[in-house]
Parts: C-alpha cells; sequence; structure tokens
C-alpha cells in the first residue's frame, strides 16, 4: 500500500505560516499597542527597532550555507535604509545586540522567513507613515517601503527557496523554531520599545 509521506507534501512555507500564526496575530496587537505612527518619537524608536532587527537577519545572511538556499540575498534586508531613516530623524543606534548569534542553518532560516514576511505587513506600516506622519521612500520610511521589483513577487521568489530546499521533518521543525525565536525577539523589541538606544 503507499503510505502518504508526510515529509514529501508538507510545504515548509506554509507550515511557517500556519504554526507561527498566532505569533504574527500577537505582532498586530503588539503594533497596535505600541502605536509607532502616533508621533516621530515613537516612530523613531520603531524604526531603532527595525534597524536591530535587519542587523540580526543580515548577520544571518553570511551564515554558510545561506546564500546556497536563497540565491537573491543581495536584494535583501533593510538594515542601510533603516540606518538612513534613522539619520534623517536624527537618531543615531547605540550599538548592535546579536541575539540570533547562535542559530543553525535551519534556524536562521525562520528568522529569514519572519524578516521577508514583514515586508508584506510594511505595505500597510508604510501608508501609516505617510498619512499620519509625512514620511515616505525618500525620507524617514525607506524601510518601509517596496522592494524594487515590488513585495508580492520578491516574497513568491523566497517561498519557492524555501520550498525547493526539500528540508525534513526535523530540519523544517528547527524552521520553524526559528521563526518563532524570531517572533519573540521582535516582539520583545516592540514591549521594550522605549527603552530602545
Ligand atoms: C500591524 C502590523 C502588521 C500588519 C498589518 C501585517 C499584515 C500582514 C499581511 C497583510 C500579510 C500578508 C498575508 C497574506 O498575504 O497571506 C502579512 C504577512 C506576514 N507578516 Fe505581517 N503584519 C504586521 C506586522 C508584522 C510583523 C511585526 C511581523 C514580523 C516581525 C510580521 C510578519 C509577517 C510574516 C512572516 C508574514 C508572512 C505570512 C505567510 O507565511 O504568508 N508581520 N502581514
Amino acid at each position: 500500500m503507499h503510505a502518504i509521506n508526510a515529509e514529501q507534501i508538507t510545504s515548509l512555507a506554509l507550515r511557517l505560516k500556519t504554526e507561527t500564526a498566532s505569533e504574527h496575530e500577537r505582532m498586530h496587537q503588539l503594533m497596535n499597542a505600541a502605536d509607532v505612527f502616533a508621533n516621530s518619537e515613537v516612530y523613531g524608536q520603531f524604526t531603532l527597532s527595525q534597524y536591530y532587527f535587519q542587523k540580526e537577519i543580515e548577520y544571518l545572511f553570511e551564515l554558510d550555507g545561506v546564500a546556497a538556499l536563497i540565491p537573491d540575498l543581495e536584494i535583501r534586508g533593510r538594515s542601510t535604509q533603516a540606518l538612513l531613516d534613522l539619520t534623517d530623524l536624527n537618531i543615531q543606534p547605540a550599538g548592535t545586540h546579536l541575539q540570533s548569534k547562535n542559530a543553525s542553518l535551519t534556524q536562521a532560516l525562520g528568522w529569514i522567513y519572519v524578516s521577508e514576511g514583514s515586508t508584506l505587513g510594511a505595505a500597510f506600516l508604510f501608508k501609516q507613515a505617510q498619512k499620519r506622519l509625512g514620511y515616505s521612500a525618500d525620507f524617514a520610511a525607506r524601510n518601509l517601503a517596496a522592494y524594487p521589483e515590488g513585495r508580492a513577487i520578491v516574497w513568491k521568489r523566497f517561498v519557492q527557496a524555501l520550498d525547493q530546499a526539500n528540508l525534513n521533518q526535523e530540519q523544517q521543525d528547527q524552521v520553524v523554531q526559528g521563526a518563532l525565536d524570531a517572533f519573540a525577539y521582535f516582539g520583545n523589541a516592540l514591549i521594550g520599545l522605549n527603552q530602545l538606544k
């Protein structure tokens, strides 16, 4: 008889979406609570959190094996844009923390998933930054702007790369764990937004 092989049919991208859905929902709640577009001070702290998060992510780009699985890393990552935004806002980051330093290759994929996925939600945030604070892709909100190719195309290509990595169940579990770690990291950043330096 042909038993269904769960390892072959489970899409990693689908697992990530499903198994981190409650964390994503928690991000919405934290974003609402932080009200990051209330004024330029809160927005500045939020941009600082984005900058540090992107530094974590770009550190992971350098990890052995990541570039082989995600071939277009050079177009990803937004720390440069976030730093320019901080400059616009007269904020100088005090330093980087690098909490993702001990992540394995598979966990790194989960962290990067959270960062890339957040570019989809950023479409909504970008509009808010424009509407409520008058910021733009040229001033203070560069890090929320779409990739030049467009958000959807770049996201689709990322999800395909994840699925084409052909990871087994155990490796996929580690990717999901990495994503949960990244959500926890960003959640903590949002909770402690006003202490961020
Ligand atoms: C108010 C804030 C946010 C809003 C309104 C929002 C909204 C969205 C939307 C509309 C999507 C696309 C859903 C789809 O096409 O199926 C999305 C996807 C995603 N967002 Fe958010 N988001 C927010 C915050 C965040 C944050 C802070 C993070 C992480 C740090 C995040 C991570 C993700 C991820 C990983 C996905 C991809 C889900 C998938 O696998 O398809 N989001 N978000």
